[in-house]
């Protein structure tokens, strides 16, 4: 389908319901929370589609150009039966007012496609997956009963998807489209070189990846723009590299794939992973704009700094041959100048972040506390990662979140650790300069007295858990059979 004149900063939420008056899919919060706006998209890749629910309210309508999108309207079959990610909830009684009913399916359908039919979804799957959509009358029991059922049910003819018929439309669709003029409103280049031209010749244009921030300054603030350079279709920024000493992961990878490498080094970090918004926001969000966005409570950052990561900005250099490309690395922390402000120069790009892999003798955790376990952003967030060796702390390093104007790097606390026992004294003198390195404010997550109490505490179940408790953390506990 080809939709004309459509604006840069026009929401792919505004195009369904008010241009192609596809209303199935409903608007709720406008700010990507409650998942009522959720699609599905699906990209080729490798001959295969992967498919991805995501916020509609949020998502530039531009940025699925070339993709594969389904919403509620597309999963009956022409006779009028349901796809079984629907008989499901009918089935289950997953549905009363049903206006959270149609993202709920739709995310449904995301997970039914890519667990080849909804084959084997635990409890907890379904509880990833629906994680970022809300219902306030029917409870999620019946809910998840659905996501659990759907696969026993036969799914109907005509509601299958043809995956090689979809993947050689978009092939088609890819060809046929020619070369777009440099001046449109919005901007996708294929390429890191021509994102890297584009950003210099346009500085007026507004960056965006997955539109996961900026997506709500359009839809809460009614920000305007006239035209975006989208980094998402720098295929170089789309991989995940890994070398000996450190994985790269490019600006434009999602939060969901970056969490995943990360996960698969360190599968500690599994749970902090899925806590980071819900499965729909780490689909579209990237790590990239993560930290790039800089908030203060942003959650990679204090992680990735803990880790040791590092950026690699890049840019497009003239030269008297026409130019190259231009390209500097600095320590995560050095990113940041004040609250949301960092060193990126105008004509500048975030490329990649570098990881390092683990080393013999590493401890590491981090740690989330938000108002919401499922789809919330920190109050406080602690990561830490120490080497120890034979009882002593030979390295230390720490990332903290919501407990200043930039997500920061706890120096004064690495610095008592250092070259001490790794004992109980040692971490009480380290909990003391914690308190005072750090002055939080109050707002509405929370007030500068916890932020400052559950920092230092958190600290402390870092020991404790370094010596083997496990009761203190809420994941570790049983439920007792009535
Ligand atoms: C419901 C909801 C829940 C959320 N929960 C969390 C949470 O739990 N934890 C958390 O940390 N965040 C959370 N967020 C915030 C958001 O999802 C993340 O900050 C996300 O990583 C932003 O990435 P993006 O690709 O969507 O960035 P965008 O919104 O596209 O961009 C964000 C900023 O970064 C800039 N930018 C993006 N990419 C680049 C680049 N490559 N180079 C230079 N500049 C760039 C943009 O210009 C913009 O200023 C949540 C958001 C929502 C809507
Ligand atoms: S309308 Fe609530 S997430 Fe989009
Ligand atoms: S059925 Fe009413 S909000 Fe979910």
């Amino acid at each position: 389908m080809v939709v004309e004149g459509v604006p840069a900063d026009r929401t792919l939420l505004e195009v369904l319901r008010e241009d192609l008056r596809l209303t199935a899919t409903k608007e709720g919060c406008g700010e990507g929370d409650c998942g009522a706006c959720t699609v599905v998209i699906a990209e080729e890749t490798h001959g295969r589609l992967r498919y991805r629910a995501i916020n509609s309210c949020i998502r530039l309508a531009h940025s699925v150009d070339g993709m594969a999108v389904w919403t509620a309207e597309d999963l009956a079959a022409p006779s009028g039966e349901l796809h079984p990610s629907q008989e499901a909830m009918v089935r289950c009684h997953g549905s009363q007012c049903g206006f959270c009913t149609p993202g709920f399916v739709m995310s449904l359908f995301g997970l039914y496609q890519n667990t080849g039919g909804g084959q084997g979804i635990t409890r907890e799957r379904a509880q990833a997956d629906l994680s970022g959509n809300l219902c306030r009358c029917t409870g999620y029991r019946p809910i998840l009963d659905a996501a659990q059922q759907m696969g026993a049910l036969p799914l109907p003819a005509g509601c299958e998807v043809d995956e090689a018929a979809t993947v050689a439309a978009l092939e088609h669709l890819r060809r046929s489209s020619g070369p777009l003029p440099d001046g449109r409103p919005y901007l996708r280049p294929d390429t890191l070189r021509s994102l890297l031209q584009l950003r210099a010749t346009h500085p007026g244009a507004q960056v965006v990846a997955g539109c996961t921030d900026v997506g709500l300054w359009v839809t809460k603030q009614h920000r305007r723009f006239a035209q975006v350079l989208d980094v998402t279709g720098a295929r170089e920024l789309r991989r995940i590299e890994r070398y000996p000493n450190h994985i790269a992961i490019g600006a434009a990878v999602s939060l969901a794939d970056a969490f995943d490498a990360l996960v698969a080094e360190r599968p500690h970090l599994r749970s902090f992973s899925q806590r980071f918004a819900g499965l729909p926001v780490r689909n579209s969000g990237t790590l990239g704009g993560n930290v790039a966005n800089g908030s203060p409570i942003g959650d990679s950052m204090p992680l990735l700094i803990a880790l040791g990561a590092s950026v690699v900005l890049m840019r497009w250099k003239k030269t008297r041959n026409g130019g190259q490309v231009a390209h500097r690395e600095l320590r995560l922390e050095d990113l940041y100048t004040g609250y949301r402000t960092n060193v990126m120069r105008p004509d500048e790009i975030l490329a990649w972040v570098k990881v390092p892999r683990p080393v013999p003798g590493e401890l590491s955790r981090v740690y989330k506390l938000s108002k919401r376990f499922d789809d919330d952003i920190s109050a406080v967030c602690l990561a830490l990662n120490l080497e120890i060796a034979d009882g002593i702390v030979r390295r230390a390093s720490i990332g903290a979140g919501g407990v200043a104007a930039v997500p920061s790097r706890a120096r004064r606390t690495e610095a008592s650790l250092l070259g001490q026992p790794w004992n109980e004294d040692t971490v009480m003198a380290a909990m003391d300069t914690l308190r005072q390195e750090f002055r939080p404010i109050s707002d509405m997550r929370a007030s500068a007295s916890y932020r400052q109490a559950v920092l230092v505490n958190l600290l402390r179940r870092f020991w404790l858990e370094s010596r083997g408790a496990t009761g203190i953390n809420l994941e570790n506990l049983q439920e007792v059979p009535a």
